[in-house]
């Protein structure tokens, strides 16, 4: 087995890159108003909550090695077991703030572009598209949880955990993809087109921060 780790090395940096970017176009919760707080984490819930366990899965049904099928199962895992999708439930109702049809009208677009795209079920392009999005979601909570205190919630469970965990999760799905390269049952595709599902995801989270984006 040939070691991919400066190569993963480079991944994790546009990952990281790519990551910041988004940090870095958050609107200041201070030019937003009460319906905008609300509006954003409706959207994020209404993303997430039934949709990150789905792509997961995709995630470990389209590896072929043994070590990224376990970090990937081991993810589900937790996931499951900790009731992540309740957690979040919980989260957007303590901050009133559960969607509404307008808000996954909002996303909807998007949404089933990254639906038709996970569908191809192209490892190692899953692995590292969830790389990202667990990257965005550890960076994103701080923001997150402030919009939440500002709709008078104490609710802060999900973002607690999910501040720290997910940073894990991402070093551990940057160890699946290393796996599944070294594995190398297929060719392993050239960096702009393994970016494929980052540069699908990306316009999702926009809309999640801005509707009319
Ligand atoms: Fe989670």
């Amino acid at each position: 087995m040939i070691s991919t780790q400066p190569r993963i090395a480079l991944l994790a940096e546009q990952v990281d890159r790519t990551v910041s970017d988004l940090i870095a176009s958050l609107p200041d919760p201070d030019r937003l108003s009460p319906d905008d707080h609300r509006g954003l984490i409706a959207r994020y819930t209404t993303v997430l909550e039934g949709n990150f366990i789905y792509w997961m899965t995709a995630a470990h049904i389209s590896v072929a090695s043994a070590e990224a099928r376990s970090i990937i199962r081991d993810n589900l895992h937790e996931e499951v077991r900790d009731n992540h999708p309740g957690m979040l439930r919980k989260f957007a109702l303590a901050a009133h703030a559960a969607p509404t049809a307008a808000d996954a009208a909002a996303v909807q677009r998007n949404l089933q572009n990254v639906r038709l795209w996970v569908a191809e079920l192209s490892a190692p392009k899953i692995i590292l598209m969830m790389a990202f999005f667990e990257a965005f979601i550890t960076r994103f909570m701080p923001y997150l949880a402030g919009l939440a205190t500002r709709r008078g919630s104490a609710e802060l469970e999900y973002t607690a955990v999910h501040g720290t965990l997910d940073a894990a999760h991402t070093q551990g799905l940057l160890r699946a993809l290393d796996a599944e390269m070294a594995f190398g049952l297929e060719p392993v595709p050239s960096p702009p087109d393994l970016f494929h599902g980052v540069e699908v995801l990306g316009p999702l989270i926009r809309t999640i921060i801005d509707p009319r984006a």
